[in-house]
C-alpha cells in the first residue's frame, strides 16, 4: 500500500505517520508538506532513514506539484494539511480558505484523475459549531461553523463529500475532537499553558475559562483513522471523541496541580471573538461499526503528556523562535497588558 500523507510534518499528521510506520512496516508512506510554521521534520527524525518513508516539501494548493506526486502512484490519501488554529484565522483568514478549502480542491482533483482507492479527509468537530448544555454532535448534525478556520474546513469537508457524490470518489470523512499529546505546538491550550506555567508566565484563559472541549489522545485519533482507511465504508462520515469533555480552567488547573505551580498564574483575558462554548462528540457510529475504542484516558494521557513536555524542552524552546514570538504578541500582547 502506498500512502500519501500530507501535513505530516504537523502534528497530528507526525504522529500518525509514526504510529502507521510501526503497524504496517511494509506500506510506502510519502509525506507532502509544505513547512509552515506549524510543520516540523524534527518530529520524524527516528524514520528519516527508512526506505519506505519519503518526504516532499510542497503545498497541497500546488497542482503541478501534486501531479507530480500522483504520477509516481498513490494508492490511499490521508488529508492531514491544513492551516489549524482559531486564533490565527481570526487574525488572517485568507490563508484558511487558500490551504483548507482550495488545497483540498487540488488533491481531490488529482485523486480523481489518478484513480485513488481511497480518499481520507481529516476534518474537524468545530464544522458542527458550538453545543448548549445537553447533547453530542452526531454525524447527522447540521454543519454551522463559527470561525474563518472552521468555515474553512467545512469547505473542505462539504468538496469531498461532493466529489463522491458528483464523480464517485471513494471517500471517508472523519471529524475529531480536540487532541492533545507529543509534539502539538505550544500556541494550542495545552502545550501552552504547560510551556508558559514551566517558565512562571501568565496563563491566559479567554473569557470565563467554562467553555467545554471533548479532549482524545492523539494516538487514540491515530488509531481511529486507520480502522477507517481499512474498513471504513465509502461515503462514510466517523465522528471520533473519547467522551472526555472538560472546562478549560479544569485543564488549565489540573496542569498546575500536576507542575507544583500556583493559580495565581491564571489570567482571565478578552475572550475569543466567536468562541464555541461547548464540544461534544458521540463516537458510536465508528465504535460500533468499526469496532473502535480508545486506550487512553484523560487522566493518565494529560499526565503523559505534561511528562513528554518536560522531558522535551529543547523540542518546544527551539519552535518559540522569532516568529512564534510575533505572534504571542499579536494575539496576547493586548490582552496580557504587555506592550505590542
Ligand atoms: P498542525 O497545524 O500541527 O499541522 C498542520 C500541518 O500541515 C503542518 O505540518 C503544516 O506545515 C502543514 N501544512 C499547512 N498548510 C499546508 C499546505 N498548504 N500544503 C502542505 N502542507 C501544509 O495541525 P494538527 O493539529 O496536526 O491538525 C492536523 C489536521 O487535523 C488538520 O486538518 C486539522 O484541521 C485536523 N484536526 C485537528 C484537531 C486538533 O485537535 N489538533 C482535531 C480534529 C481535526
Ligand atoms: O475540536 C477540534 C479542534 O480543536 C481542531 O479542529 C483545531 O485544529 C484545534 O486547534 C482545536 O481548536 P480549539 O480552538 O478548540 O483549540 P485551542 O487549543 O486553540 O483552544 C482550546 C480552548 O482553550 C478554547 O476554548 C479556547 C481556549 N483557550 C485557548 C488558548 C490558545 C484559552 O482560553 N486561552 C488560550 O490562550
Amino acid at each position: 500500500m502506498k500512502l500519501l500523507v500530507t501535513g505530516g510534518a504537523g502534528f497530528i499528521g507526525s504522529n500518525f505517520i509514526l504510529y502507521i510506520m510501526q503497524q504496517y512496516p511494509d506500506y510506502q508512506i510519502v509525506n507532502m508538506d509544505s513547512l509552515t510554521y506549524a510543520g516540523n521534520l524534527e518530529n520524524l527524525k527516528s524514520v528519516e532513514g527508512n526506505p519506505n518513508y519519503t518526504f516532499v516539501q510542497a503545498d497541497i494548493a500546488d497542482k503541478q506539484a501534486v501531479d507530480a506526486i500522483f504520477q509516481q502512484g498513490v494508492d490511499v490519501v490521508v488529508n492531514f494539511a491544513a492551516e489549524s488554529h482559531v486564533d490565527r484565522s481570526i487574525l488572517e483568514p485568507e490563508i484558511f480558505v487558500n490551504t483548507n478549502v482550495l488545497g483540498t480542491q487540488v488533491l481531490l482533483d488529482a485523486s480523481k484523475n489518478y484513480g485513488v482507492t481511497k480518499f481520507v479527509q481529516v476534518s474537524t468537530d468545530e464544522v458542527y459549531g458550538t453545543l448548549g448544555e445537553t447533547g453530542l454532535f452526531s454525524e447527522t448534525t447540521l454543519l454551522a461553523p463559527n470561525s474563518p478556520y472552521s468555515a474553512s474546513k467545512a469547505g473542505g469537508d462539504l468538496l469531498v463529500r461532493a466529489y463522491h457524490e458528483t464523480f464517485g470518489l471513494p471517500v471517508n470523512i472523519t471529524r475529531c475532537s480536540n487532541n492533545y499529546g507529543p509534539y502539538q505546538f505550544p500556541e494550542k491550550l495545552i502545550p501552552l499553558i504547560i510551556s508558559r506555567a514551566l517558565n512562571d508566565e501568565s496563563l491566559p484563559i479567554y473569557g470565563d475559562g467554562l467553555n467545554i472541549r471533548d479532549w482524545l489522545y492523539v494516538e487514540d485519533h491515530c488509531s481511529a483513522i486507520d480502522l477507517v482507511i481499512h474498513q471504513g465504508k465509502i461515503g462514510e462520515v466517523y465522528n471520533i471523541g473519547g467522551n472526555n469533555e472538560r472546562t478549560n480552567l479544569h485543564i488549565v488547573t489540573t496542569i498546575l496541580e500536576e507542575l507544583g505551580k500556583p493559580e495565581s498564574l491564571i489570567t482571565f483575558v478578552a475572550d475569543r471573538p466567536g468562541h464555541d462554548r461547548r464540544y461534544g462528540i458521540d463516537p458510536s457510529k465508528i465504535t460500533n461499526e468499526l469496532g473502535w475504542k480508545p486506550r487512553h484516558n484523560f487522566e493518565t494521557g494529560i499526565k503523559e503528556t505534561i511528562r513528554w513536555y518536560l522531558n522535551h524542552k529543547d523540542w518546544w524552546t527551539r519552535i518559540q523562535s522569532g516568529a512564534y514570538r510575533e505572534y504571542m504578541t499579536q494575539q496576547y500582547g493586548k490582552r496580557l497588558g504587555e506592550p505590542e
